[in-house]
Order: C-alpha cells, then structure tokens, then sequence
C-alpha cells in the first residue's frame, strides 16, 4: 500500500494502533522531547500532539520510530521486501540515465513498465497551497526547542529541496533549519551534501539560489530526502520507485522549484551566498550539542499549507532516536546498492552506537589476498561510508550483528602489526575527536582468518567444532529425554 500524504500514514497507524493522540496540553520547548524519547525507548508508537501551547496545528512525532512503521511506510511488509525494490532500481543505474536503460534492458519488462510509470506525475493545483501567505511569521508554526542549550528553535525534519544551476537537477535532502528570527532560519546543509554543492555552486555564479522547504510528507519521499540516494537517481524518481507509485509534484508560487503535492507545509524563500550566520548549539545525533558553526541563511519569503495541516518534526541525541532507526532501515535498504558495488560483501552492520559513520561491520567471501583491504578501499569511496572510521572486515561465516562474535574475531584474528590498515580522508563534519574538523584517521580492520593464500607464513588452527554426528544423536537423545530437553530448551545454545 503507498501512502501519498503524511495525513494517510498517520489514519492508517491510528486504524492499526500505532498512533496515540495526546491531549494533555504540552509545550513545544523541551516537554515534546521528553515524552517522545521515552515513547521511543520502549518501541512506543507514534504520537500526535494535538495541544501544543501556544500552536495552531497538531504535532506528529516518532511517526519513523519503529522498523514495523518504516516497513509499512514504505508500502512494504518487510524491510528486506522494501529493500529488493531498491535494489532493483539501482540495477538501472546506467551512466547515460533511466532512458538509456529502459533501451539496454528491454527484456526485464515488468521493471521497464514500473519505471516508465515513475516519472514523476506534475498537477497544476495542490493540497499543499490550498492556504498562501506573504507575511511570514515561523512563529505561527510549532517550531521545537529540543534540548535545554539549543541555540533557538529548530525545524528538524524538513525535506529540504534545492537544485543544480547548471544542470537543473532537483535534490532533496533532510537538513535542520534553526529559527532566527520571524522569517529567517539557518540553512544546516553539511560541507559533504549535495545540497551545499548546489550553495556553493550558486555562489560562484553570485546569483541567489532558490530553496523550499518542505514539512510533512509521506515516509517514502521523507526517505528519499535522508538516504544516501545514489548519485544519478532523482530523488522523486527513487520515492516513487519504492512506494511503487509516481509522486505528484507541483511548481512552487515563487520560486522554480517543485514540491511534493501532498505535503503540509512549504516554505519557499532563498540563500542569499553574499549572507552567513552562526548555526548552532544544537543538540546533535552524536549526544553532545555541536558547537556553533557559521551557515548560510534561509530567508523565507511564501509559505503555503494544507487547509489543517500537521507539523512533522523529530528529536536527535544519542540513539536510540528515531533516526537511529531510520539509520539501520537505510542500512538495510542500502545493502543491496552496496553488493551492486562490491558482490563480495556478504552482509554489513553499522551499528546505531557508531552513529552510522563511526563503525562498519562487513563480511564478505574473500578470495585473494588483500582483498579485505580492497573492500575497505572501495567503502571508503563509496557515497556517505566514506566518513566510516573503524571498518572492520570479517569472513564470510560471521553473523557481523553478533557484536560479541565480531569481537572475538578482531581480538583473536587481526594483529594490530599487520591486519590494521591505516588511512586519513574526510570525516563527517559533525565529528569530535578529531582536531581537525572534517579531516580525520580510519582504520580499517582485517579480523579474517588468514592463509597462505594471504602470505601467512604460519599453519592457521584448526577451529574446534563439534562433531555433526554427536550433534545430531544428543539431539535425538533430548527429544527423547525431557529432562535433557528440558536443559536445552531452556538454555539454548550448541
Ligand atoms: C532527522 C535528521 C536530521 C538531519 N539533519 C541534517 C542536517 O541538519 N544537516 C545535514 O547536512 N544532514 C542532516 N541529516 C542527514 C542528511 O539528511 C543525509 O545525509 C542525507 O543523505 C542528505 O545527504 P545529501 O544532501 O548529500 O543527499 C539529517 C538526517 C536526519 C534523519
């Protein structure tokens, strides 16, 4: 089932009863916070405020916050299902674009007719401008102060669209905006994403470039704004593809840019290059506030909205948050555009902890010697993995979510002399150990089993393992003997 509004999802969580409404009145500093971090620590559901002090419009929280809803959102049972969807679209990846590949892959014609279906679907009147205004007031919108030394209130979910001056190519991203003032906020596009390319590729030409923002949308195009699209897909195409159904997009009043349809707010203005200003406290997904940082400045000149429209926003800190879990569903859905890249790759786990740039867990068949650090290498230069600073590789046979397991392997397989490979490149700008922002160390970790095929001098161990026979008769002997099943059914484990 697609969803073509946040307003559907959120009819369908509350049929399923995954969506609690609060009436109790609340204060959108700090009090939203709360009561969603501790919904989110115990798998809770989703949360509509509908008495916000002092705002309009109700306010959805931790609507992402479970894998069942991501799955659901997606229009998907599983997330492995969702995920063989995407893997599907990135097989038609060609360097020439989709039109090219509709052309080379003209056999494979239920993908062909998806695909020929996605462009995206342009209407000419929307939900999302049924209300216009000129003079703006951020206040009039429930704006969260989220942690207690925030530098002001901040828009922390918004799908932020902007475009390439030279090619004309749209691009949304998930990037906050901190409110300044009645009109302007802080435009928080990191150095690595596109949609700081697209700033700086705007200010060369010393031309103003054209922004909307967009608060409120249905999950798959809300995904297409945090994932680490791969370069070459549109954005709307990929929300289309994975909730199998064209997104209708409609121009913008003021500015050349187009928007989700359905959506329930849209703020359209511009960054101005010649304007910067500091960014910050703010209470980031690493736990700790990061330091104020000059931004560029969103100057917000139209706002349109639903009829009765609902704010979309989210919590960041130390995970679990709710982009924690988003974090391990773009892992997830992304795993097969990373075994597109690198076949050898078995299964990888980036673990919430690491905050999905720290750590990465990979196991793959391993057929040459190097070839571990020939995958470290490939990561580092694939997309958003290239901030990974601890990478470590192990065979093929170990369950890379068994951290125990992975510890093992690394403490007893990589020798620090020879099985570390140390290397230096950019680090995520959110990064703190490191002196240098955005420059930093990796390592990558080879806790393989080595052979003489990897100029082991040196016999490797046999690994003791039971054997199947004797497994198999206690086995037999505890279906046999309730005590011995007993045993085992309550303490599991061979
Ligand atoms: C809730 C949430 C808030 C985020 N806030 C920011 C942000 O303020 N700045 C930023 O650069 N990335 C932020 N991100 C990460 C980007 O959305 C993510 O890296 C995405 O892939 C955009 O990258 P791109 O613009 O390079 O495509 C956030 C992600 C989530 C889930």
């Amino acid at each position: 089932m697609a969803f073509r509004s946040l307003g559907e999802f959120l009819a369908e969580l509350e049929k399923r009863g995954d969506l609690v409404r609060i009436r109790s009145k609340v204060h959108r500093d700090l009090e939203l916070t709360e009561i969603t971090r501790r919904t989110l620590a115990q798998d809770g559901p989703a949360l509509l405020f509908e008495s916000v002090d002092g705002a309009t419009m109700p306010v959805a929280m931790n609507v992402l916050g479970s894998r069942r809803r991501v799955a659901l959102g997606l229009g998907a049972d599983t997330l492995e299902e969702a995920a063989a969807r995407i893997g599907k679209l990135s097989k038609l990846r060609p360097p020439a674009g989709v039109v090219a590949a509709l052309k080379d892959l003209s056999g494979t014609l239920d993908l062909l007719d998806t695909v020929r279906s996605l462009g995206p679907k342009r209407v000419t009147s929307a939900p999302c401008q049924d209300v216009a205004t000129d003079s703006i007031q951020l206040d009039t919108l429930p704006i969260l102060r989220c942690w207690p030394h925030d530098g002001g209130r901040t828009i922390t979910f918004p799908v932020v669209v902007t475009k390439d001056p030279e090619t004309g190519e749209p691009h949304t991203g998930v990037y906050r905006l901190q409110q300044y003032g009645p009109d302007t906020l802080g435009f928080h596009a990191q150095l690595h994403r596109v949609g700081a390319s697209n700033y700086r590729k705007w200010a060369a030409r010393g031309e103003r470039m054209p922004v909307a923002a967009v608060i409120g949308i249905d999950p798959a195009t809300v995904l297409s704004g945090l994932a680490p699209v791969p370069e070459g897909i549109s954005n709307w195409v990929f929300a289309s593809f994975v909730r199998s159904e064209p997104l209708e997009l409609v121009r913008c009043q003021t500015v050349d840019l187009e928007v989700p349809a359905n959506a329930e707010i849209v703020l359209e203005g511009y960054v101005d290059p010649a304007e910067r200003r500091l960014e910050g406290p703010f209470g980031d997904h690493t736990g700790y506030y990061s330091a104020p940082e000059e931004f560029p400045v969103f100057h917000v000149t139209h706002m349109t909205t639903r009829r009765n429209p609902v704010y979309f926003t989210t919590v960041t800190g130390k995970p679990p948050t709710e982009d924690s879990v988003l974090g391990k569903a773009v892992e997830r859905l992304f795993l097969p555009v990373v075994r597109l890249v690198l076949p050898e790759i078995v299964d990888m786990n980036l673990p919430a902890e690491g905050l999905f740039i720290n750590v990465g867990i990979i196991s793959i068949r391993k057929s040459y010697p190097e070839h571990p650090r020939k995958v470290m290498h490939a990561l580092w230069g694939l997309g958003q993995l290239m901030f990974t600073r601890y990478l470590i590789v192990v065979d093929a046979d170990v369950d890379v979510h068994d951290l125990g397991e992975v510890l093992y392997r690394v403490g007893l397989q990589a020798d620090p002399a020879n099985d570390f490979e140390m290397a230096r490149g950019p680090v995520d700008q959110l990064s703190i150990s490191n002196p240098i922002p955005n420059i930093g160390g990796k390592v990558g970790i080879d806790a393989t089993k080595k052979g003489p095929s990897d100029g082991f001098p040196r016999p490797w161990p046999e690994e003791i393992r039971m054997d199947p026979e004797v497994v198999a008769r206690i086995d037999a002997l505890a279906n046999a003997d309730p005590v011995l099943g007993r045993l085992f059914a309550e303490r599991p484990g061979k």
